[in-house]
């Protein structure tokens, strides 16, 4: 059956957890394992928009896992020319055995995976971004060793694809979501209706007061620029700073799913402090999504 993960929509709460412990052991075990659920298997990796940490752990897990990873340039397919995104599809559906897409339209990921017939994945969209939600879910797990009861607080653009994912990623996990937000930027209400868990806060200080985990994002998300100025004045008091994280619980942990724009979203005292687990964060995302691709081939 073709299985795909388009948002955290796609896994159940008992696959959440199934994923937490095999990317536990593919981390424990890298390099030592013959594990290959990829062999003989090439993967396209279609990017439309910049990455480092997606593109570079996509490849090495692909390569990791025995299969055998394609990138492909969205701007140098003739789908950057005109052709649809359906036609694409049923071609890449011949040659290749899954997609990893990073675009803007998330309604173009879902016509490649209903077309294709083959395993997509979403590497980022306008709207959601799912594998960075795991990796961040699994990371909290891994230093809290549970996810319900943590309290979770993002702070900053409260309406861009992290925030929209941490909502689906709170309805799955249970963890307690605040988002911190100004009204210019709140919380898709549809999606936060969904969920009693997850609740939107405009006060900095009130939303980050006991929290476990503090987390930011950039304020000006790829594809989104020529709103900067606007975002940069309504964003500034959600900047996760020293001062603001001295309302969290005195342990609390900051995470960014990074590139971090440094003075902006995030100061340099905090990204540089032993609060901060932004590197190991980036890290497990290579473990977390070769247990993606792992349950993805396997079911
Ligand atoms: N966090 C993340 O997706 O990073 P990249 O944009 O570098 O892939
Ligand atoms: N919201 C950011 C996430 C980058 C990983 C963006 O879309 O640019």
């Amino acid at each position: 059956m073709q299985r795909n993960l388009l948002t955290v929509d796609d896994l159940s709460r008992d696959e959440l957890y199934q994923m937490f412990e095999l990317a536990a052991k593919l981390k424990r075990e890298r390099g030592n394992d013959n594990f290959k659920p990829l062999a003989g298997k090439t993967i396209g990796m279609i990017f439309a928009k910049s990455s480092t940490r997606t593109r570079v752990s996509f490849e090495v897990g692909i390569h990791e896992l025995g299969g055998y990873p394609m990138y492909l340039e969205q701007n140098k397919m003739q789908v950057g020319r005109g052709e649809t995104v359906a036609d694409t599809a049923r071609v890449l559906g011949r040659y290749l055995h899954g997609i990893v897409i990073r675009t803007y339209e998330h309604s173009d990921v879902e016509e490649l995976a209903s077309e294709s017939g083959i395993p997509v994945i979403n590497a980022l969209t306008n709207d959601y971004h799912p594998c960075q939600i795991l990796t961040d879910l699994f990371t909290i797990y891994e230093f809290s060793g549970k996810i319900e009861g943590v309290k979770l607080v993002y702070c900053g653009d409260g309406d861009n694809n992290m925030a929209n994912s941490f909502i689906l990623g709170a309805g799955l996990s249970g963890v307690e979501l605040v988002i911190a937000a100004p009204e210019a930027y709140k919380p898709n209400q549809e999606l936060m209706d969904k969920f009693p868990n997850v609740t939107w806060e405009k006060d900095p200080i009130k939303a980050v007061t006991d929290a476990d985990y503090i987390y930011t994002d950039v304020w000006v998300s790829m594809g989104f620029e020529e709103e900067k100025v606007e975002r940069f004045r309504e964003l500034q008091p959600y900047q996760v700073n020293s001062e603001l994280i001295k309302h969290a619980k005195p342990e609390v942990k900051v995470l960014h799913c990074l590139p971090a724009h440094r003075g902006e979203e995030i100061t340099d005292d905090v990204m540089d402090s032993d609060k901060s687990i932004v590197f190991d964060q980036a890290e497990n995302r290579l473990h977390t999504q070769k247990a993606i691709l792992t349950m993805l081939f396997n079911s």
